[in-house]
Parts: C-alpha cells; structure tokens; sequence
C-alpha cells in the first residue's frame, strides 16, 4: 500500500530548509536565513499569557476566537486601514497568517482553480495552494523598478480558471512596497475578471523612510473582494503565540471557520489573550524594532554598496535584504553555497522564492548588529577573493 498521497508528495521542501540543514554541517556559522524578529513579546504580553493560564483561560475558545480579541482587531483595522469589519461575522482568528492563508484558499479552491502569485515571493504561497488542489500561476515582479507589480503581465497570466491573486507587501523577499497607484491598477483589473485579492500584510508595519503602507482592500468596490490576512508575529514579535487572523467577506470568512473548527479548533487561548494585551498597549516596542531594523538595514546598505559584484536597492520595508550577486557568475544556489563553505555565512538562495528570484540572496537583519558586522566582513573578503580570481 502507497500510504502518501499524491497531493503530498508534490509538495516540496523549501530551500531555506536545505540551506539549514547544510549549515548544521558547521560547528560556528552565521546565520542570515531567519524569518522571525530576533526579539522577543514585550513583558505586558507575556504576563497576559502567563495570568491567562493562571486563571484558567485555557480551554478551548470559539473557533472565530474569543469576541473581545475579534473586537479589539475590528477597532484596529478601522484605526490602520479606516475601514470597519464586523468582530462577529467578517473576522477569523487563526493560529498565525500561515493558518489564515490556508484555510482561505481552502474555502475558495476548486480542484485546477488558478491562483496568481507575484515571484519572487514567499514560498509556502505555492506549496499551500498546490495543498488545496489548485494551481499556483507565478507571474515576474518588475525587478528593474524595485520589484515592483508588472499589471499588464498580471493581465496577461489571468485565464478562465484565475480565481484570485496574492499579494504580499512589504514583500518577504523583496522587501518592496506597493505603491496606492499600482493597487489601483491591479484593483481594476480584480474587478474586471472578478477576482478575489489575498493581502498579505505580515510587514505592513516594518517600513522605513517615506515608505507608507496602503492596503487594496480599502479601494473603491474591494472590500468585497479583498481577503486582508495579517498577524501578530512580526509587529509584535509573536511568532511562537501563533496568532494571526483574515478580515473580509463574510461568506468566505464564515467558512474559513468552519474548516478551521475541523483543523485546530482555535488558537490556544492564553495566545489569544497576548494577543489582546498586544493591541491594548502601546506602540513602543514596535517602534524601538523598526528603529532597529532600520539601522541595520542602513548599516547593510553602506556595506554592500562597498562591495564588488552585487547590488542592492535598499529595502524599503520588512528585515530582509534581497541583493543581486548575478555579477558574480554564480547561480544564487552556488553563491550561497560557496559563501556558507568558505566563510561559514549562511544565506538564502534566490530561487527558493521562485524562479524569478534566481539570480539573488536573501539576507534577514533581524539579527544583532554584531553578527551583521561579521557576517559583512566575511561577505566582503569572499566577494574580493572572487573578485580577485577573476571567477566571475
Ligand atoms: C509573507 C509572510 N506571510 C505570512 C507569514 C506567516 O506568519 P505567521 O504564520 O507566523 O503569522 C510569514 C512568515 O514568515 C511571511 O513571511
């Protein structure tokens, strides 16, 4: 008997895992490949996990999650994004956005259905979709305009099988940051081939300079096709509470509880009073994280604009840099190999966010400046030895 399904075997490990399995070969390295803020919940959340246990709120919850957390995220989508969701019937709370993605395309999915995904983009997009039995469409962000959204290829991709879109921004890799103007085009166009919209907006608080975050669900006739997905995990450094949550149509969030009922029951309910505590408190913590990110991303910008063969356009929002090292002549895969064998630095390759992010590196600052300043001086003197060898 074949006890894995079909469906199972298509999906595929990312390499971020392969990148981490190789460097557990190294008894020192530097690691730049983690996803998660390198800080910890700030103290008034823990302490609201920790009272929860102590006072017996820990049982299960509504699958949608306990009412004053939906509330409490009903009044901060209407202070971020000027737009009221109803707690009771158009918001789900999952354990994390990873939960909330699923269950979306889950409820929406036919078996063949299309989902377009802008490459290079995160990873588990298309695995998750090819586990709902759909079919992922990547389509090329415009890396020559700081990977921004290409609309007419977009355009081009959509067919009679397209049933939504994902967008993620700021964008894990990229680290770019849509522009109103470019939602707008891709508003049109989910309204002209009635298209639901998935927006990942994990980062939409780490941005720096004059970037500014702009959700798709606010324009004209989008709410009713705009999945908003978001989660505490990044802007409060909660990723191991596992909260995340879906705002939007009621229909699909309705039924996104329902499968989740089948799947998790809920979130773990001490999580969901952090999460509460979260956005009741203050804003300091988050501030004092960008502030950091933001030294290091200008910190790893002085440092590679010093080094020969890659490039970088700054990011503009998230912890991640992503850097092109095409100059070198080397595959991402190669590149990061060669830099993890030879300086013990360890790097994410291009491509494992898709085809069109061959040819480039992530880099995550959520890491101490200490080990940024290692990790760069070793990058440097491996650029220059190749740069030297004349291997490109
Ligand atoms: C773009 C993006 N979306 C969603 C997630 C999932 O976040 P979580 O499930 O921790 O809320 C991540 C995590 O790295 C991410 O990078």
């Amino acid at each position: 008997m074949e006890f894995i399904s079909d469906n199972t075997r298509s999906i595929q490990y990312s390499k971020i895992r392969k990148m981490f399995n190789k460097a557990l070969e190294y008894e020192h390295t530097i690691n730049f490949t983690i996803g998660e803020p390198d800080f910890v919940a700030s103290e008034n959340v823990a302490k609201a996990a920790c009272q929860a246990v102590a006072e017996g709120k820990s049982k299960y919850s509504e699958n949608a999650g306990i009412l004053p957390l939906r509330e409490a995220i009903s009044g901060y989508l209407q202070r971020e994004l000027g737009q009221k969701y109803d707690p009771v019937t158009e918001i789900t709370v999952t354990p994390g956005a990873m939960a909330a993605l699923y269950q979306g395309l889950k409820v929406i999915l036919n078996p063949e259905d299309e989902v377009i995904v802008i490459e290079p983009c995160w990873t588990n997009y298309l695995q998750q979709i090819l586990m709902c039995g759909g079919v992922p469409v990547s389509v090329s962000a415009d890396a020559e305009k700081g990977f921004s959204l290409d609309v007419s290829a977009i355009r081009k991709a959509i067919t009679k099988k397209t049933k939504a879109i994902i967008i993620n921004s700021p964008c894990n890799p990229t680290g770019a940051v849509l522009e109103k103007e470019e939602l707008k085009q891709l508003a049109a166009l989910a309204q002209e081939f009635d298209l639901l919209v998935i927006s990942d907006e994990v980062y939409k608080h780490i941005l720096f300079d004059d970037a500014s975050f702009f959700s798709i669900a606010t324009l004209p006739g989008m709410r009713e096709r705009t999945l908003v997905v978001d989660s505490f995990s990044k802007t409060f450094a909660m990723t191991g509470f596992r909260v995340g949550y879906a705002a939007g149509p009621s229909e699909i969030i309705g039924n996104m509880t329902k499968l989740q009922e089948n799947i998790s029951a809920c979130v773990a309910m001490p999580s969901q009073y952090a999460a509460l505590e979260a956005l009741s408190g203050g804003t300091e913590h988050l501030q004092y994280m960008v502030k950091c990110y933001k030294e290091r991303r200008d910190y790893l910008a002085e440092r590679l604009s010093a080094m020969p063969l890659v490039s970088w356009l700054p990011s503009k929002g998230t912890f991640y840099a992503f850097v092109s090292v095409r100059d070198t002549g080397f595959s991402s895969e190669e590149f990061a190999m060669k830099l993890l064998e030879e300086k013990q630095v360890v790097v994410v390759p291009g491509d494992a966010f898709g085809e069109y992010g061959e040819g480039y590196i992530r880099i995550s600052f959520a890491t101490s400046m200490e080990q940024l300043e290692k990790g760069m001086d070793a990058m440097e003197s491996f650029l220059k030895q190749i740069a030297g060898a004349g291997v490109h």
